[in-house]
């Protein structure tokens, strides 16, 4: 009988219980101040970790590229353009090939079903950095983000004001693990998919304005992928109303954050004076999708320390 430990991805959000995300969330607030004081962390000296992009990024690809380097590894970008990926290599090859290579693998892809099929095929750990249906990375941040502000989620109200995306189905899932409820308002024909929604955490609501209605954090997503806004002027005129503006802000909470995982089309899904305001967070969203990275990946190799 074998002894060998199974391997933990990190594939969606409900793939971690709380008791692992909260020391998960300890281990990267010390790693966070480590990295502000300029102190050398090199726990993953010799260790590689491969990341695989078939759709673009900024964040996630500085994120995991600069935390692995940070971290006292090294990482290696794949894309689909310039590897075999891009040419009908199975994805389940490519996930036994590139786990007999490197010690962890970051993948963003399009389908969920996608990133479990190389997962399956994985000898190392996987980690989602954004399907379709779910980016668990970026709500661990966001949590992270308002815990830092706010401190404990549990017991509060997010507003989520935008389509029914992978961003909203991590929040759901977080909802569930964390205890917080999730105030939805999608516009007509971006519904939500109740097949994916495992929880009876949240409220639709018509009108997006409701929906902020003495929230403690306001969320929203950008609503046309960058690079192709002239391809979505129907996608843009259905949102009419969507905006999250100082008005809406003020339904929420004396002491709400706003926060937005970027990139963001001011004046669409955000207007300037919520995203630039005092209530926003957005950039220490971005900064901590760093220090929440570099704690899960340490997690994922080497455990509880
Ligand atoms: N928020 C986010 O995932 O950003 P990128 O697409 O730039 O990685």
């Amino acid at each position: 009988m074998s002894t060998k430990k199974p391997i933990k991805h990190y594939l969606q959000f409900s793939d971690f219980t709380l008791e692992e995300y909260d020391y998960v969330i300890e281990r990267a607030h010390l790693i966070k101040r480590k990295f502000k004081n300029y102190e050398i962390y090199h726990p993953l000296i010799d260790r590689t970790l491969v990341m695989v992009f078939e759709k673009n990024s900024t964040r996630t690809r500085l994120s995991f590229e600069a935390g692995m380097h940070q971290l006292g590894g090294a990482a290696i970008y794949l894309n689909t353009r310039d590897s075999q990926l891009g040419r009908g290599e199975p994805v389940e090859d490519a996930g036994q090939v590139m786990s007999r290579m490197c010690d962890i693998i970051m993948v963003r892809t399009f389908g969920q079903d996608i990133i479990e099929r190389f997962a399956a095929n994985s000898r190392v750990p996987v980690i989602n950095g954004l399907t379709n249906e779910h980016h668990p990375c970026q709500v661990f941040a966001d949590i992270f983000t308002y815990i830092e502000h706010r401190g404990s989620i549990t017991g509060k109200v997010v507003a989520w004001i935008g389509d029914a995306n992978n961003m909203l189905y991590s929040w759901l899932q977080a909802a569930e693990v964390f205890g917080f409820h999730v105030n939805v308002s999608t516009p007509k024909g971006y519904d939500i998919d109740l097949a994916q929604v495992k929880t009876e955490r949240y409220t639709f609501f018509d009108n997006p304005s409701d929906a902020c209605e003495g929230a403690h954090l306001v969320n929203t997503d950008v609503w046309t992928s960058m690079g192709y806004e002239a391809e979505n002027a129907a996608r843009i005129a259905a949102f009419d109303g969507w905006i999250v503006d100082g008005a809406k802000m003020a339904r929420a909470a004396p002491d709400a954050l706003f926060m937005h995982c970027l990139p963001a089309h001011r004046g669409e899904e955000v207007a300037a004076e919520v995203i630039d305001g005092p209530q926003s967070v957005v950039w220490d969203e971005a900064e901590n999708r760093l220090h929440v990275q570099k704690a899960l990946i340490e997690y994922l190799l080497l455990g509880k320390i």
